[in-house]
C-alpha cells in the first residue's frame, strides 16, 4: 500500500518492514533517525511505548495516548523544523527529531463516512470489545459528537473503565455499560471474536439483534467476511470490513510524511491485492 502511494506520488522512497522486539525499539527509533530514515510506522505493541520514545508528540498522539507515525524533522537554520523529507540536502551535524502521530484514530472516522456512508454525530451506536482498540474507537466516536454510546466487553470492569474515561472527557455523550433496547445506527466490533475460523459473534444473542443495527462494522479485515459481517448482511444492515481503517491510517501517514494527498485509490487497491490476493 505504501510502495505504491510513494510510486504514484514520484517519490523515490522505499517503505520497509522490520521486526523490533519491544525492549530494543529505544534503539531502534535512534537508529533510523541517525540513518535519516523519512519515517516510521509503528504497530502493536510498539504505539504505547514509542509515546514515550519520540522526542515530541503531535496532538493526536497526545490525544489517543499512542503513537503509531513518526516523521523525523530537522533543525532548519531559521530554527524552524521541517520534515526531513523535501529539506533538501541535511548537515551532517543539523539537529534532527522525531515527531510522534496517531492516525489511526482519525481513520476510524473516516472508514465509517467512506465505507458506510455514515456521520457519527448524533448516532446511538453499540461498541462491543474494550481492550485498545476499543477504548480508542469509543473515545472517537464520543469525540465526533455521538448521542449515545453502548459499551459491552466480557471483562465489564474494561467497559466500566472506558465509560467513566468518556464521562469525563466527553460529557455530553450519554454513555450506558450494556446492550441498548431500541435500534442503534451503527454496531461495532472492536473485539478479536471472528478472527478464527468458528469463532462465536461478538454478543449475545439474547440481549441483542442485529435487526436493531442500520449498520455494522468489523474492525477486523481477515477474514474479508466474518461470521458477524455474514449475519449483518443476512438482518439488512450496511455492513464494512476494518481495511478501511488499514488503508485511511496509512493515507494520513503519507500525508504527514510527504506534505501531499495521498493516493488513495492506488494504495486502496493495493492493499486489497496484498491482503486478498487480487484487486
Ligand atoms: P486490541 O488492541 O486489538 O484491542 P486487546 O486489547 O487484547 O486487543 O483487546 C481484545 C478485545 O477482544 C477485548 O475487548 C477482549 O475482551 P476482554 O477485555 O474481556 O479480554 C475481547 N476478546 C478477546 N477474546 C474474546 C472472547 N473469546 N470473547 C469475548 N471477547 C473477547
Amino acid at each position: 500500500m505504501q510502495n505504491a502511494g510513494i510510486a504514484q506520488l514520484g517519490l523515490d522512497w522505499r517503505y520497509l518492514a522490520f521486526d523490533v522486539r519491544p525492549e530494543e525499539l529505544g534503539p531502534a527509533i535512534a537508529g533510523a533517525k541517525a540513518m535519516r530514515f523519512l519515517g516510521l510506522n509503528l504497530t502493536v505493541p510498539h504505539k504505547l511505548l514509542a509515546l514515550a520514545l519520540v522526542d515530541c508528540r503531535d496532538a493526536s498522539a497526545e490525544t489517543w495516548g499512542a503513537v503509531n507515525t513518526i516523521r523525523f524533522e530537522v533543525r532548519e537554520p531559521d530554527g524552524q523544523w521541517r520534515p526531513l523529507a523535501g529539506a533538501g540536502p541535511v548537515p551532517a551535524d543539523a539537529p534532527v527529531r522525531s515527531h510522534g502521530f496517531n492516525t489511526d484514530a482519525d481513520a476510524i472516522v473516516r472508514s465509517l463516512q467512506e465505507d458506510l456512508g455514515l456521520a457519527l454525530a448524533g448516532a446511538r451506536v453499540l461498541l462491543l470489545g474494550a481492550g485498545g482498540a476499543g477504548r480508542t474507537a469509543a473515545l472517537k466516536v464520543a469525540s465526533e459528537g455521538a448521542a449515545e454510546l453502548f459499551l459491552v466487553n466480557r471483562t465489564a470492569s474494561k467497559a466500566e473503565a472506558v465509560a467513566r474515561e468518556i464521562g469525563e472527557r466527553f460529557p455530553a455523550v450519554k454513555v450506558t455499560v450494556g446492550y441498548p433496547r431500541g435500534e442503534v445506527d451503527l454496531a461495532l466490533n472492536a473485539t478479536s471474536l471472528g478472527l478464527k475460523p468458528g469463532d462465536a459473534l461478538p454478543f449475545d444473542g439474547k440481549a441483542f439483534s442485529l435487526r436493531q443495527a442500520r449498520a455494522v462494522y468489523d474492525m477486523i479485515y481477515r477474514p474479508a467476511e466474518t461470521p458477524l459481517l455474514a449475519a449483518a448482511k443476512a438482518a439488512g444492515c450496511r455492513t464494512a470490513n476494518g481495511l478501511g481503517m488499514l488503508l485511511y491510517q496509512g493515507a494520513k501517514a503519507l500525508e504527514i510524511w510527504s506534505g501531499r494527498p495521498a493516493p488513495v485509490a492506488v494504495m486502496r487497491e493495493a492493499l486489497h491485492a496484498a491482503v486478498y490476493g487480487s484487486p
